[in-house]
């Protein structure tokens, strides 16, 4: 006999991501689509892993992360943004960003509670919402020049309110927010006492002459946020999938913590003890930013006399580009043209907002090898012609 359900996310088919690289597959497309690097991480850190498995570090650790984990990175965060943090009360290991995220928000949010998304977003916060009985309230940043709109967003506040989330840097755009945007946010979070829920997987990926403006580096906001950070994003090792929260409020940690130890427990411990030395390192995480730059540098390059747009980007993983010049398509149709006829894979911008919205814009990711891009700007030549 078969079991019915009602669907909780009745509207949700595969991510756009998982939609693309299959497309880029079966076309043999070279995939500039989901943010992942083409190149090899660091061996060192390979080594570290096996040297944690061989020692036998291969059981269960603690539920809140390998103390000696988290107070390397109390460390760090102190030596970057000249805080204290606790390890005992303010940081939990998670398996990546995005688990980082769905506890967040399903500690925090109850039935019709609010939380506002700026848009475009990365696709996993609107659902976590709604899968908890909250509704989400969408406000645009301008897809113009990627600036941010603090009045619409005060306007969309209602008593039902409770959380904001932020995405610095951010993903689609590559936008580095600048201190006075961090002072807005700070400003409205306080003044409506709103949870701030801040997705800063990107930290490190920021280029030269910019600065990341943390809100661990606040320490009245950091009472009322969620901060969530991805290992795997400042180390080239996405699939590794682990990541860490950090709050000074140690009632959202608890909260946070709760549901926690009932879905996950614990999180892989030989990955853990390899990180709980190599984050002692500065080097790796402050080149990294450099690195993507001259990446980012290298596409804006090859793909000059494409006719496509560079839109403005200051980190992270990926390029966005107007095509209004070449095409009048749908963001989806143009994409999928890309694919077939080109040979490249790209996403389209219109897949991180929640109404249709059509802005003529297309995402690449530069995390690539030289070669990698090379090809594909070869592909592209043609584009324009
Ligand atoms: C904005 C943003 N947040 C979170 C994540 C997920 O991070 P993780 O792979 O550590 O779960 C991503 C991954 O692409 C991302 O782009």
């Amino acid at each position: 006999m078969s079991i019915f359900i009602s669907s909780k996310l009745p509207h949700a088919g595969a991510t756009i991501f998982t939609t693309i690289s299959s497309l880029a597959v079966q076309h043999q497309a070279i995939n500039l689509g989901q943010g992942f690097p083409d190149y090899p991480m660091s061996t060192e850190l390979v080594n570290l892993v096996n040297q944690a498995m061989q020692q036998g570090h291969n059981q269960y650790t603690h539920a809140n992360g390998l103390p000696a984990l988290r107070q390397a990175l109390v460390h760090k965060i102190q030596l970057l943004y000249g805080q204290p943090y606790h390890e005992a009360d303010h940081i939990t290991v998670t398996p990546g960003g995005t688990y980082g995220i769905y506890t967040t928000i399903t500690a925090c949010i109850q039935p019709k509670d609010e939380v506002i998304i700026l848009e475009p977003a990365y696709d996993c916060y609107a659902p976590a919402v709604e899968l908890c009985g909250g509704s989400v309230k969408r406000v645009a940043i301008n897809p113009s020049n990627w600036t941010i709109d603090f009045a619409a967003i005060e306007t969309s506040i209602t008593p039902a309110t409770k959380m904001l989330i932020i995405n610095n840097p951010h993903n689609p755009s590559g936008k580095v927010f600048t201190k006075e945007e961090l002072d807005e946010v700070e400003r409205i979070v306080l003044s409506h006492n709103l949870i701030l829920l801040a997705d800063e997987v990107y930290e490190h990926l920021v280029f030269p002459g910019q600065q990341h403006h943390s809100v661990l580096g606040r320490p009245a906001l950091a009472q009322n946020s969620m901060v969530c950070f991805s290992l795997g994003k400042t180390y080239n090792c996405t699939g590794w999938k682990l990541g860490y929260v950090v709050s000074k409020n140690e009632q959202l940690m608890t909260e946070f913590r709760k549901v926690h130890q009932f879905n996950c427990f614990s999180v892989n411990t030989p990955l853990q003890v390899a990180f709980s030395q190599y984050v002692q390192q500065p080097q790796p995480y402050l080149e990294i930013g450099g690195i993507l730059h001259q990446k980012q540098q290298l596409l804006q390059q090859l793909l000059s006399h494409t006719g496509l747009e560079p839109m403005p980007c200051q980190g992270g993983y990926f390029q966005t580009y107007s095509y209004k010049k070449l095409s009048d398509a749908s963001e989806m149709d143009f994409v999928t043209q890309l694919i077939t006829q080109y040979g490249v894979a790209a996403i389209p911008v219109s897949a991180f907002y929640g109404e249709p919205t059509e802005n003529g814009l297309i995402r690449f990711c530069f995390a690539k090898k030289t070669s990698t891009l090379e090809a594909a700007a070869e592909r592209l030549k043609k584009l324009g012609n």
